[in-house]
C-alpha cells in the first residue's frame, strides 16, 4: 500500500506514527513539502517516508491519498491537484463537506471522509470515515477502531463527539486538583485518577462489554456513594447539559 499525506501537519504525523509502527506498515508513505522540520523527523524515523517536491507528487505516487490541510486552504490545496481514476483520496478536512470535495476532486475519484484522532500515533481510539471501504477499515482497523458512517450527517454526529476531548480531560484535571487540595502530591494523585479512569473506560471496549448504561447500574449502589454522586449530579442537570453542549457543536459543524 502506496499512502499519501497533502499537509504534513499534527493529524498527519500522528496517522503516520500510527501507521508505520504497526504490524503492517506501508509499503511507502510520500508527504507533502512544507513543515520540513517535521518532515526530515519523520523520514528520519521511518525508512519508507519521503518527502515529495510538490502536492502533486504525492498524488502521483500514492495510492491512497490522504488530505490533511487546514480547512483555510483545503479548497485551493484540492482544486490544483490530478487525480488518477479510481484513485483514493481521504478527505481529512473538518469542514469541507462531501460535495464540496467532490466537485473539486472530480467523478472518477474514490472519495472518502475521515476523522482521525491524535491517539491514533499510538493504535488507538476511534476513526470516524465514510461510506464504509473494506481497505479503510483493515487500514484503520491496524492503528485504531474503524467506525463506519452511513452518510455524512452520521459522520457529523460522529464529529460532535470529538468536542468533549477537552472536557473530559479537564474533568479529570478538576478530580486530581481537588485530591491536591487534600495534600495528595500531584503525582500521586495524577496517577490515581489516570489508572481510575483507564480502567473503567477499558471496561467497555470489548466487544461483548455490557452497555454503559449497565456499567454505571453496576457502580451504584443504592445509599452509597455513587448514588450520592449520581444524584447530585442530576440534580444539578451534569447529565443532560453533555447533550445540550453536543447539539450546539452539531449545529456549528452542520452550519459550516
Ligand atoms: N489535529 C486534529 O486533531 C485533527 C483531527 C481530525 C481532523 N483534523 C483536520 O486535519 C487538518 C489538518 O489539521 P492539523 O491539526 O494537522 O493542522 P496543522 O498541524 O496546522 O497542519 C497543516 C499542514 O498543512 C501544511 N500546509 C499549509 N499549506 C499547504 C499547502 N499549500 N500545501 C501543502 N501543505 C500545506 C502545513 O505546512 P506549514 O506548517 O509549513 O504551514 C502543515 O504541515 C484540518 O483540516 C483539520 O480539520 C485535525
Amino acid at each position: 500500500m502506496n499512502i499519501g499525506f497533502v499537509g504534513t501537519g499534527a493529524i498527519a504525523e500522528a496517522v503516520i506514527h500510527g501507521l508505520c509502527t504497526c504490524a503492517e506498515p506501508p509499503q511507502s508513505v510520500v508527504v507533502s513539502p512544507r513543515s520540513t522540520e517535521r518532515s526530515r523527523r519523520l523520514a528520519g524515523l521511518y525508512g519508507c517516508l519521503t518527502v515529495a517536491d510538490s502536492n502533486q507528487a504525492v498524488a502521483d505516487r500514492s495510492d491512497w491519498t490522504f488530505i490533511t490541510v487546514t480547512p483555510d486552504i483545503a479548497g485551493t490545496v484540492l482544486e490544483a491537484l490530478c487525480f488518477r481514476p479510481e484513485q483514493n483520496v481521504v478527505n481529512c478536512v473538518s469542514t469541507l463537506t462531501f460535495d464540496r470535495a467532490r466537485a473539486l476532486v472530480g467523478p472518477d475519484v474514490n472519495l472518502f471522509k475521515a476523522v482521525p484522532l491524535p491517539p491514533i500515533a499510538k493504535g488507538r481510539g476511534p476513526v470516524a470515515y465514510c461510506p464504509f471501504n473494506d481497505g479503510l477499515e483493515q487500514m484503520f482497523g491496524q492503528i485504531g477502531t474503524p467506525v463506519a458512517a452511513n452518510d455524512e450527517a452520521e459522520l457529523r454526529a460522529l464529529a460532535a463527539v470529538t468536542s468533549q476531548i477537552a472536557a473530559f480531560h479537564m474533568y479529570q484535571a478538576e478530580v486530581q486538583n481537588w485530591l491536591e487540595r487534600r495534600n495528595i502530591p500531584s503525582d500521586r494523585a495524577q496517577a490515581y485518577v489516570s489508572s481510575m479512569f483507564y480502567a473503567l473506560s477499558s471496561q467497555s471496549v470489548a466487544t461483548d462489554a455490557p452497555s454503559f448504561e449497565d456499567l454505571g447500574k453496576e457502580a451504584f449502589t443504592p445509599g452509597g456513594l455513587n448514588a450520592q454522586a449520581m444524584s447530585f449530579l442530576r440534580q444539578e442537570d451534569w447529565f443532560s447539559r453533555t447533550a445540550v453542549s453536543l447539539d450546539g457543536i452539531l449545529t456549528r459543524l452542520n452550519e459550516t
